[in-house]
């Protein structure tokens, strides 16, 4: 039976051979409706596998060197290229093509291999190709989605704070703009702290919510000018486990959950409701206890002016210190610039 020509337009087939080989590769396949592009050498095959994101690559095993195991290997050891499906074309040796299954290659041909073969197992490469690549889009695709929520979700959660803010239902330090920086200074620090991406993207989603239990709190004791009495603030404390109970009745996550309640605590163990210390305190908590705490001493409060900006990154980096997680402390120090970028993004001061 005749075989038929493989019409590949859309495939696109990276071939790093010597002479002789990519000869013989062209002789085999470019009648059959493949076309090869060819390079020479270890450098152009990465710099064309970059630019053009080949289908499939087809290494030869003559090359000077070793050159041909080393991109493999190469590529075969790199997160951005694992996945290119490549066959190895070796020099007719059992350990060679041993060699370059156990790096990785995804099939083995030779010289002795015949024509045919070569044809159709370089067939089903570009059909593995044609499946990574739909599920490499479908991936990206749901993320796509998956962030489209979250922007959602962030922009839902700040209206619900404005609202409840225009209701009075919060106190004058609970403005909008509080909640944005809150959480733009969180995601920046969890970011810093080497969190992934997911976790970054729910702490900046929830840190807004760190105070939602105010509106538990009696009016008079939220809106009071002076200082509290010791019962007000024992009342006013209760917001962490308001915030806590409301959000576990709206079944919210429990990076929500845990702003909410531990945002207050503090890692020497001075701070409510529980007193806990160090890793007792969830992390999201204890990045959120930072981001909130800079924020109010850089922001004009109906009692007191805004510091500077690095008057305030010493306060809760030295003075105050004792009170934050170290490594949180560290990551502030480390992101201190876009702390201020942000900072003058909102409020407008210097
Ligand atoms: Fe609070
Ligand atoms: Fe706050």
């Amino acid at each position: 039976m005749k075989e038929i020509p493989h019409i590949v337009s859309t495939f696109h087939i990276l071939t790093l051979a010597e002479e002789a080989t990519a000869r013989y590769l062209s002789s085999i396949l470019s009648p059959f409706g493949y076309h090869l592009h060819i390079t020479k050498d270890f450098q152009e095959s990465i710099q064309h596998i970059m630019t053009e994101q080949p289908s499939v690559l087809i290494i030869s095993g003559q090359m000077q060197d070793d050159e041909g195991l080393a991109l493999l290997q190469y590529l075969k050891t790199h997160r951005d290229y694992d996945e290119l499906p490549v066959m190895f074309f070796s020099d007719g040796s059992e350990e060679q093509e041993l060699r370059a299954f156990q790096i990785g290659a995804e099939d083995v041909c030779s010289l002795t291999t015949s024509e045919v073969a070569v044809r159709a197992r370089l067939r089903v490469l570009l059909r593995i190709a044609g499946y990574r690549r739909r599920i490499s889009n479908e991936k990206r695709r749901l993320e796509i989605t998956v962030e489209q929520r979250t922007k959602e979700l962030l922009e839902i959660t700040v209206a619900t704070v404005a609202a409840l803010e225009k209701a009075s239902e919060l106190s004058d330090e609970e403005t909008g703009d509080h909640m944005m920086r809150v959480a733009a200074y969180s995601a920046c620090l969890a970011e810093e702290m080497g969190l992934d991406r997911a976790m970054v993207e729910k702490i900046r989603l929830y840190a807004p919510l760190h105070d939602v239990g105010k509106v538990g709190v009696r009016h008079e004791v939220l809106k009071k000018a002076g200082v509290l009495t010791n019962e007000e603030f024992d009342e006013m404390k209760q917001h962490t486990v308001f915030g806590y109970d409301l959000l576990t009745a709206a079944k919210a996550d429990d990076v929500a959950r845990n702003i909410a309640l531990y945002h207050h605590e503090r890692y020497d163990g001075s701070g409510y409701p529980y007193n806990l210390k160090k890793d007792e305190i969830p992390l999201e908590a204890r990045i959120v206890a930072v981001a909130d705490v800079f924020d109010a001493l850089t922001t004009k409060r109906r009692y007191k002016e805004a510091l500077p900006p690095k008057d305030a990154l010493q306060i809760t980096c030295v003075e105050l210190g004792e009170r934050f997680d170290p490594t949180v402390r560290q990551a502030l120090i480390n992101r201190f610039d876009q702390f201020v970028a942000i900072m003058q993004q909102t409020t407008g001061e210097e």
